[in-house]
């Protein structure tokens, strides 16, 4: 049995001191994010460290809002700070007309990895996904259950699917040129999925994760597109099914016992190693990481985190990881 390909979420990132400190002279998170040079350099130093099998694309989901004209700044350890919008008025101060020239030197960094790729590994290019974008969006930071974007989405529904509708645009359009860079694969990460009811997720999260996704294939049809709905456990299968949709991440509370039984047979999955045992260590990290990679040997599995890696987790945690999985 070969062992499945491994990468994490977040990989590049403070947890690496050569991250920090390329971090350190970067000035702002956003600054780094427009930088190709070091943004190539921060996408390879994982796979420079640990070998992993791909290489996600340096930037963040955050870069749309701000390339549709949303004023958004990174406070040091506090998280993303956005002007909040939180109606139709508000609305009308985006505008996709510089987009491709604010996003430039994001597919510039994908046109450098590309070239900088180590033989067999693959680059994952990424967006958030139209709904968790449109909470911060509309919050204006992190919260911890959205009352706001929630309650525009389920209050006014065809007022928040304008929102929606710029967004699935915006991605599309920005995925499309990733690709044309040198993407080989896509994921979105719909990071707040799961404070959806069924009847909102599938029309805020589900559909216009699928409709970016047609979009894509109409011009790609062979490049794989991988959905992380965190925290939507339940409605996982029926993405899965869902032709256009290749490969489903799932987070860590999801058995993956039943991921083989209920989601492989439709599309290949992702995870689900939980980061919290990652930076825990001790005996448990190797007989879990074994327990996910034999659940999953039916099927096509690419091996990952069940959520990004955090910035304290000692470097020879994700040693041990990586030589757990591959045997
Ligand atoms: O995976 C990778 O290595 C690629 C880079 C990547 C970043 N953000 C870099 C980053 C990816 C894929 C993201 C996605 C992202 N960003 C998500 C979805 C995935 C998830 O974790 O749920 C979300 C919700 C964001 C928004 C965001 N960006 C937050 C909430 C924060 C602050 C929290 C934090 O971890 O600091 C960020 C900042 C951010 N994005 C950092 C990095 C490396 C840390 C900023 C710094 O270096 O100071």
């Amino acid at each position: 049995m070969s062992p499945p390909p491994i990468w994490l979420m977040r990989q590049a990132g403070r947890y690496l001191p050569e991250y920090r400190a390329v971090r350190e002279v970067a000035g702002g998170f956003l600054n780094l994010c427009y930088d190709p040079e070091k943004a190539a350099d921060v996408t390879l130093q994982p796979l420079r460290r640990f070998g992993f099998d791909a290489a996600i694309l340096f930037s963040d989901i955050l870069v749309i809002p701000h390339a549709l004209g949303q004023d958004v700044t990174f406070e040091a350890g506090e998280g993303p700070r956005l002007e909040p919008i939180r109606d139709a008025d508000g609305l009308g101060k985006l505008s996709m007309d510089n987009l491709h020239q604010s996003l430039g030197p994001i597919y510039e960094t994908v046109k450098r990895v590309s070239a900088d790729l180590p033989d067999g590994a693959a680059l994952i290019g990424f967006a958030g996904a139209p709904w968790t974008v449109a909470t911060y969006i509309v919050e204006g930071s992190g919260s911890r259950d959205y009352p706001n974007a929630k309650a525009w989405a389920l209050g006014n529904p065809d007022g928040f699917q304008v929102l929606v509708d710029m967004l699935v645009n915006a991605t599309t359009e920005y995925l499309l040129r990733q690709v044309a860079a040198g993407a080989e694969a896509l994921q979105l990460f719909d990071t707040w999925a799961g404070v959806l009811p069924k009847y909102a997720f599938d029309r805020f999260s589900a559909e216009p994760i699928r409709e970016i996704a047609r979009r894509i294939k109409a011009e790609y049809p062979d490049i794989p597109i991988i959905a992380f709905p965190r925290g939507a456990n339940l409605y996982l299968p029926e993405m899965a099914k869902a032709p256009e949709i290749d490969a489903i991440g799932i987070d860590y509370a999801v058995d993956p016992v039943w991921a083989a039984r209920e989601i492989q047979p439709h599309a290949t999955v992702q995870g689900n190693f939980d980061p919290i045992l990652l930076l825990a260590g001790g005996d448990q990290l190797e007989r879990r990481a074994v327990e996910i990679v034999e659940a999953l040997s039916g099927g096509p599995h690419v091996f990952n985190l069940g959520h990004g890696i955090l910035p304290q987790t000692p470097l020879e945690h994700v040693e041990r990881l990586v030589k757990a999985v591959r045997g």
